[in-house]
């Protein structure tokens, strides 16, 4: 039996202790912090929407109408109309037709990857994918493939040697720590090729990508070709919950034999509501997509301009490659102390040696105030000599 007062020393010697801190108030684009207003560049709130007077109010109607809890996984205690409403709902803006709701980002892409290969096939897998696939890939047995970090060529390679063993292929959208976009159509025509399926997820492509924020693979034009989309609602819908978008028959398939579907306790109304009212102003209101993407370059021009190299690409998630955990998390601690909460990313999160800030914008951001946070950044990051310059984090994991 490990001794835990040990391991956490170990953690902590590593730099890699984490303590949890607390937040008074809603996550607005500046927070109260520990009882100090700082500016919050590490939610992903993209749109503002978690706090928003129209979700706030449906999330409080949907409590007094339907109760405050689900009661029971659907499959027990049945299905409540804002789960169908909310489904069809989500179907349709995404192109699909169908949806299936999950209590979680994490255990719909855990649920539907172990429900979707199994023992004897092959589940291909992007190497900087989130957790969640991940550890969908170990719950599958199947045998993962974890293919280098957006190589169509190492990914060619594994599906040939497969052969008719190759059951998904699955990947990130936009890379959650790395900002960056899949190559979608180059995974499409593998999957195709080699008879397999494509799982991809949209947690940070939603409502962040394409003009009308319908993510990377309605703005790829793939929406057909893509087998499953995975999606949340704790993000940019300001909510808690998630999705699976597929085909009438794979949705059924996946009520039969996704464990975190048929043993979690459903969603409960007043989250649904309130994505549902999110959906309404982002189908509404497109400006705040357009908002997000022109703070990420604001944000992005002003690190630029104090030496810095941001990563990734034009998304929302601006990575600051540090490299080593301990510098990083100093740089995190001087931030804060200067009013700007940057979260420090560190293994088991994202691979050994490439720590990093991770900076997110929301489309309630102003942009000087975002200037001002890059120049804040800059400073503290020379003051501390910390090498914030060269490779993007994407490029250094690979
Ligand atoms: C790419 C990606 N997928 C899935 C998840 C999990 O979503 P949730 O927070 O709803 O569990 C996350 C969470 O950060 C994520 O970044």
């Amino acid at each position: 039996m490990s001794d835990i007062a040990e391991r956490l020393r170990e953690l902590r010697d590593a730099g890699l202790h984490r303590r949890l801190r607390l937040v008074d108030g809603p996550q607005g684009p500046s927070v109260q912090l520990d009882g100090r207003r700082v500016l919050l560049l590490c939610s992903n709130n993209y749109l503002g929407l978690a706090d928003h007077p129209r979700v706030r109010k449906a999330a409080a109607e949907a409590a007094m109408r339907w109760g405050a809890g689900a009661g029971a996984s659907r499959l027990i205690s049945g299905n409540m109309a804002p789960h169908r409403q909310l489904e069809e709902r989500l179907a349709r803006f995404k192109g699909y037709p169908a949806a299936l709701l999950f209590g979680s980002g994490y255990l719909a892409n855990s649920g539907a990857i172990a429900a979707l290969a199994g023992r004897g096939e092959v589940v291909f897998s992007d190497a900087l994918n989130h957790a969640s696939i991940v550890d969908g890939c170990r719950l599958s047995r199947a045998e993962t493939f974890v293919y280098r970090h957006n190589d169509v060529e190492h990914l060619a390679w594994g599906l040939r040697r497969a052969a008719d063993r190759a059951s998904l292929i699955v990947t990130d959208a936009v890379f959650s720590m790395d900002g960056d976009v899949a190559p979608l159509g180059e995974l499409a025509r593998l999957a195709r090729e080699h008879g397999c399926r494509l799982v991809v997820d949209e947690a940070h492509a939603t409502g962040a990508v394409g003009a009308e924020g319908r993510g990377c693979v309605a703005a790829s034009g793939l929406s057909g070709e893509v087998d499953v989309v995975v999606g949340t609602l704790g993000k940019a819908l300001g909510s808690y919950g998630a999705y699976v978008c597929a085909s009438r028959a794979m949705t059924e398939l996946l009520v039969n034999t996704a464990r975190p579907f048929i043993f979690s306790t459903a969603p409960p109304p007043p989250a649904l509501a309130a994505a549902e009212a999110a959906l309404d102003l982002l189908e509404s209101g497109p400006e705040r997509v357009a908002a997000l993407r022109s703070n990420a370059a604001a944000l992005r021009a002003g690190l630029a301009a104090e030496g810095l190299s941001p990563g990734g690409a034009e998304t929302q998630i601006v990575p600051v490659a540090i490299g080593d955990a301990v510098a990083t998390m100093r740089l995190s601690e001087l931030l804060l102390e200067r009013g700007v909460f940057a979260q420090g990313i560190r293994p088991p999160t994202v691979p050994e040696g490439t720590s990093r800030l991770r900076l997110t914008t929301m489309a309630t951001h102003r942009p000087d105030e975002l200037r001002w946070a890059a120049r804040v950044i800059g400073v503290a990051a020379r003051e501390l000599g910390v090498a914030a310059t060269g490779p993007a984090p994407a490029l250094a994991a690979a």
